[in-house]
């Protein structure tokens, strides 16, 4: 089993550099399906999220070139509908946006039931509803989604979610930028990635308003030409160091971000005492002496954002005082407190409530990674717990995380990564400076 071995006490010093935003190139990446040309996209990051798109993007006929290790040409001119790597599509939940774009382009999409964290229910009825509205007939049937035009092109709607999700309005707006008309999408959410998705498809010809807001307008075009975007920096990337610096009692300076993307995030943090000094693209942590406790509810952009909602977790366990974590937009996403707890933690769970008793000393021990976010919150907990940590599955983390052992390593972290050698047909292990 692929692990991270952990020796905790480091206290983190020095500055990161963000990558570019996973969620907004999960949804960019399909969507460059759309165009007749060739997208030139910068800032891309390297996690292997955006390599399986990019692999079921090259199964589908399109032409993709690695200009450097963030710059990406994708050439989808001569795409043609055909069926596509199904296992690939099964393992992560962004291959979704393949049905908008896959109907957008073609007219007809074969994809399967999506895959990624599971915390729980995530239906897609909301996307269902949406490419219904779009004049789209779609069924799921075996665990493959199977949709088709009516009319062999969609047109617009007005489409009013039952719920925010994030989800189903890039799948929406994807679908709606070729389909014949005007569509109004009602009760959208609101998310950073949704306007670098809105910006891109703008860039290469559409016509999307109103992105960031709760009411997206599209107005269909014949074509999309190709051209060049640069992605957003990763909002939950940063605010996971943001909350590795605060529980290390460090000073991290956070580098090529959007401060405005931080601010949920900024003032929660600062609740607890950790100071952020904020510059034009860069934000400096300081991790406080002590903790003070808080409360905090995750709710849609520009809410408190759930993706940080197990980060936090550990730091309020070394809180002084009780806190209390509701999770507003998950089922459950409070496993990795069963991990925690064989850490020492002391943490009362009940259905979308965590009541967290703080001011405790972690101490190393064999944990798993639940999932991405959950993975990550383990790596802040080894970091900070009295001995060794060692974190099994953790591809989950590579899923989400550019180059994350090496960028925190450099930092005075001291992780080492041990690849198994059943699993990987060579044993490294080695730390990575
Ligand atoms: C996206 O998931 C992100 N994933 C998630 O990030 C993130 O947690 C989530 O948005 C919320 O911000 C990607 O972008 C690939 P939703 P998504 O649709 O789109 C319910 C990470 O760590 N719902 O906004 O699946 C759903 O069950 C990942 O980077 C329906 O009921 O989230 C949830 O309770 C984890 N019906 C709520 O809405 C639907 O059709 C919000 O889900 C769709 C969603």
């Amino acid at each position: 089993m692929d692990q991270y071995i952990i020796r905790g006490g480091a206290t983190l010093h020095g500055e990161v550099e963000i990558s570019g935003a996973k969620n907004a190139a999960v949804a960019i990446i399909p969507a460059a399906l759309l165009v007749k040309g060739v997208c030139r996209i910068e800032n891309i990051p390297q996690i292997s999220d955006t390599d399986t798109l990019l692999t079921i993007l090259t199964q589908l006929g399109a032409r993709v070139s690695y200009l450097s290790k963030s710059t990406i040409e994708i050439d989808c001119t001569d795409t043609r509908y055909q069926d596509a790597p199904y296992d690939l599509m099964r393992k992560i939940r962004a291959s979704y946006y393949l049905i908008g774009s896959m109907l957008g382009r073609f007219g007809s999409a074969k994809t399967t039931m999506p895959g990624g964290c599971n915390f729980g229910v995530r239906p897609i009825d909301q996307h269902i509803k949406g490419m219904r509205a779009l004049g789209a007939e779609i069924s799921v049937k075996n665990g493959f989604v199977y949709a088709d035009a009516i009319d062999g092109r969609l047109h617009g709607a007005r489409v009013y979610l039952d719920k925010v999700s994030v989800g189903a309005t890039m799948n929406i707006m994807i679908a709606a930028v070729l389909a014949e008309g005007r569509t109004i999408i009602e009760n959208a959410a609101r998310e950073p990635h949704i306007v670098d998705l809105a910006n891109f498809l703008n860039s290469m010809g559409a016509d999307v308003r109103g992105a960031g807001t709760d009411t997206i307008k599209i107005n269909g075009v014949e074509e999309l030409h190709g051209g060049t975007y640069t992605i957003i920096p990763d909002q939950i990337e940063a605010g996971t160091y943001m909350v590795a610096a605060a529980a290390t009692g460090g000073e991290v300076l956070i580098k090529n971000i959007i401060p405005k993307h931080m601010e949920g995030i900024s003032a929660k943090l600062r609740e607890t005492g950790t100071v952020i000094e904020e510059f034009e693209e860069a934000l400096l942590v300081k991790g406080p002496t002590s903790l003070r406790r808080i409360n905090l509810k995750t709710m849609p952009y520009p809410g408190f954002p759930t993706d940080m909602q197990p980060q936090f977790g550990v730091l309020l366990c070394l809180a002084n005082g009780t806190s209390v974590i509701t999770e507003g937009i998950y089922d459950n996403r409070f496993k990795y407190v069963n991990e925690l707890r064989k850490m020492g933690a002391e943490i009362q769970v009940d259905g979308r409530v965590a009541v967290i008793d703080g001011g405790r000393r972690l101490t190393g021990a064999p944990v798993h990674a639940c999932d991405l976010r959950a993975g990550a919150a383990m790596v802040i907990a080894g970091m900070v717990a009295s001995g060794v940590t060692e974190i099994d599955d953790i591809h989950f983390i590579e899923r989400g995380y550019e180059r994350f052992v090496e960028k925190l390593n450099a930092l005075g972290a001291d992780i080492q990564v041990h690849y198994d050698e059943e699993e990987s047909a060579s044993a490294r292990a080695f730390s990575i400076s």
